[in-house]
């Protein structure tokens, strides 16, 4: 495709049957890297309050945080669909999501917006896609409520597994154009995915997902140790990162690096003209 992919190309990927590949991204520089790979949705998560800016949550993440780092994305994008979170508590009110959209997407650029919560976010959710802002929805494990329900695993009994059906056929009927999954059961999602019409992007939903998402960190395995579960460590570029830097450390430190191969040099006469004139001081 030569022009930025739309929602309405994003719907037809699910009637069409073919999973939509989606990655958190959020500077310039890997904006560019994932329109090489062809990665056809970027999500700039507020996942960026941990990964980039090092919280231990995404609570702290301001909405001056998304503009800026949603600018950078959007430099680096040309053909993706371009999708920002709205960071937490600044969607609390139909009036507040209405500013915090006006500004994410005037200030910072990209296409879309998301927003995590169920039916009672569902008028929030009408009134933004009434204004012509696209919307995603999140559900499941919404890590904005973790000081609530946790960082486990969602909707795996009877009640809760209803509500989030519930909850997805909502967020759809408000006017969501897809809805992220987030730790649910496999079956569960696969059930959902069938239920509703829009994608159903799952991370750690299983298959049966219309699409998967996953976090930059993870899928190049920038961060040494394990990541979570619903992660896969798609290559190890922290580790190969650590040893170009050792390289280059060492390099400096014992003198092999520069080498004449990264130097420019000048004529000489000139050089030696000015050599003899520092002398003669
Ligand atoms: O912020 C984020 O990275 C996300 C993904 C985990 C879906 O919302």
């Amino acid at each position: 495709m030569t022009r930025r992919m739309t929602i309405a190309d994003f719907q037809k990927m699910k009637d069409n049957g073919h999973p939509i590949a989606m990655v958190t991204v959020y500077d310039y520089s890997s904006a560019l890297i994932a329109e090489q790979a062809g990665v056809p949705v970027l999500l700039v998560g507020d996942s960026l309050g941990m990964v980039m800016h090092g919280h231990d949550t995404t609570l702290p993440v301001q909405l001056e945080d998304m503009i800026f780092h949603a600018k950078m994305v959007s430099r680096g994008s040309r053909k993706a669909l371009v999708v920002v979170d709205l960071p937490f508590l600044s969607y609390a009110t139909e009036q507040d999501a209405v500013i915090a959209a006006r500004r994410v997407m005037q200030e910072g650029g990209g296409q879309a917006l998301k927003l995590e919560g169920g039916r009672e976010i569902a008028p929030i959710v009408k009134r933004l896609t009434e204004m012509g802002v696209p919307v995603m929805g999140h559900l499941g494990l919404t890590p904005q409520s973790q000081h609530q329900i946790g960082l486990r695993a969602q909707a795996k009994d009877i009640e809760a597994a209803r509500k989030l059906i519930e909850d997805a056929k909502a967020i759809e009927a408000a006017g969501a154009f897809g809805i992220v999954l987030e730790v649910v059961p496999a079956e569960l999602a696969g059930l959902i995915a069938r239920e509703v019409n829009i994608p159903i992007i799952g991370i750690g939903a299983g298959p049966q997902c219309d699409g998967q998402v996953q976090v930059w960190h993870d899928v190049l395995g920038l961060f040494e140790g394990k990541s979570p579960r619903h992660a896969h460590r798609f290559a190890e570029i922290g580790a190969q990162m650590v040893e170009a830097l050792s390289h280059y450390n060492k390099q400096v430190s014992e003198g092999s690096f520069p080498t004449k191969a990264q130097s420019v040099s000048m004529k000489f006469e000139i050089f030696a003209d000015i050599e003899a004139g520092q002398k003669a001081h």
